[in-house]
């Protein structure tokens, strides 16, 4: 059962409803701003919510699509993981470089255990079933997860003085690039291919296009990485061109079978595919920024872009999936949809709105930032009261089930 997991990501869910809600007041001047109130807001989303998910679904999905038995738990994996996102969140607001060390070292190995037992899922099917095309997302999940191994070393060395000797030219942008258009872009592509079937009820229709979607986003992937690492504008720019375009694709093909289908567009569908928009305003934006535009707050596009990045699209794909996973995991014998409400709908997106109208409205940028993480927050509420009625449903469940086999004893 991979339960733990998702346990985790709903308490962090609750902390990053928290964040927000913080970065809120803080934006309107009502709070104070503390040390690692960024860092945190972030990555209560980041590695709290959705690594918990992907570390806890991807092995299940992988298995699913290879019809092998469902894995159990790794508990080391699941050790690993945990134990090192709780050393950052004592290391980072800290600035100390021990802890930051040991969680970063923490959750790189369990990184490296998923992608093992991944690659092994592989070789069980080959001999176990006719191997025709059933891996469709598990190689998507492999080379995100090695970006991923990037970010970190990036991320925990950001503090501890690699950042020279690994020659990294702009670190922070570095490490956004390896987990943004490495890790998350690769294993949503995936999901969204592997998962197509049970998301939008029907086959997923260019099976065989997800080969050259995976390539064109990998290579993408690696230019976006290296590109600012070792300051080479050009491969940047390539890397930004193979990686929309791979991204163009994938969306082509996700949305085509359900153009004009209204009965498709559930909530579900409708928050996976419109988070894709968050990620196409900051690409819109930086050819101007790139050709340096007169007028453009280039700077501050840098600083407040990823933000968007993170709520709109990481953590409304979040709002969508996570239900969803919960319900098969803690309620199994029911039918389980995506999650979503069209109140978080508009809410999450018109919080993008704002957090974009902040950065070119220098004069109220932190009234209409303050606005956004509101809506952020609110937008939070019914997926967290969502998420935590169907892990109550199931645990009771659970122990009613126990009680009853206590008490025939
Ligand atoms: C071991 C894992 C990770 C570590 C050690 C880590 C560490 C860091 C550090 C040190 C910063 C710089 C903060 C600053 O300069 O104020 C940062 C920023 C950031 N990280 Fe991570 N990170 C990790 C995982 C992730 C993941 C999985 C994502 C997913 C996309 C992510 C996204 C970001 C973003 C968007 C920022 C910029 C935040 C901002 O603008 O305030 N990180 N991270």
């Amino acid at each position: 059962m991979m339960t733990p997991y998702l346990l985790m990501a709903a308490l962090y869910f609750s902390l990053a409803a928290l964040m927000a809600l913080d970065a809120a007041l803080v934006n309107l001047t009502l709070l104070p701003w503390f040390n690692g109130m960024r860092w945190l807001r972030i990555h209560f989303i980041t590695l709290g919510i959705l690594t918990q998910l992907l570390y806890g679904m991807l092995p299940l999905v992988v298995a699913l699509r290879a019809r092998l038995p469902k894995p159990a738990i790794r508990w080391d994996i699941w050790a690993t993981l945990n134990g090192g996102i709780m050393l950052l969140l004592i290391g980072i607001p800290l600035v100390s470089g021990v802890p930051i060390f040991a969680g970063g070292t923490l959750i790189f190995i369990a990184t490296i255990l998923l992608i093992i037992q991944l690659a092994q899922l592989k070789q069980t099917a080959v001999s176990a079933t006719d191997g025709a095309a059933v891996h469709d997302g598990r190689k998507f999940y492999i080379a995100g997860l090695g970006y991923f191994l990037l970010g970190i070393i990036l991320g925990t060395g950001m503090w501890i003085g690699w950042m020279e000797p690994l020659r990294v030219a702009v670190p922070v942008e570095t490490h956004i690039h390896a987990n943004n258009w490495g890790l998350m872009s690769l294993v949503f592509a995936g999901l969204l291919i592997d998962m197509y079937p049970q998301w939008f009820k029907r086959p997923f229709p260019a099976p065989q296009s997800s080969n050259t979607i995976f390539w064109l986003m990998t290579l993408g992937a690696f230019g976006l990485i290296f590109g600012p690492w070792f300051a080479a504008q050009t491969l940047l720019v390539v890397g930004l061109v193979l990686h929309l375009t791979a991204t163009l694709w994938l969306l082509y093909a996700v949305i085509k079978p359900i153009w004009g289908d209204k009965k498709a567009w559930t909530i579900g569908v409708t928050h996976l595919t419109a988070s894709y928009i968050w990620i196409l305003a900051p690409v819109l934006v930086a050819p101007f920024v790139l050709l340096g535009v007169p007028g453009l707050p280039g700077r501050t596009i840098e600083t407040t872009a990823p933000q968007a990045l993170i709520y709109g699209w990481l953590l409304q794909f979040a709002f969508a999936a996570l239900p969803y996973a919960l319900m098969r995991l803690f309620q199994p014998d029911k039918t389980s949809g995506l999650g979503g409400s069209w109140f978080s709908f508009w809410t999450v997106n018109i919080g993008s709105v704002f957090l974009w109208a902040s950065i070119f409205i220098a004069s109220a940028s932190g009234v209409l930032a303050g606005i956004a993480y509101m809506l952020w927050m609110i937008a939070m509420l019914p997926i967290l009261a969502q998420s935590w009625r169907i892990v109550r449903g199931g645990l009771a469940r659970f122990e009613d089930k126990n009680l009853a086999v206590s008490a025939g004893d």
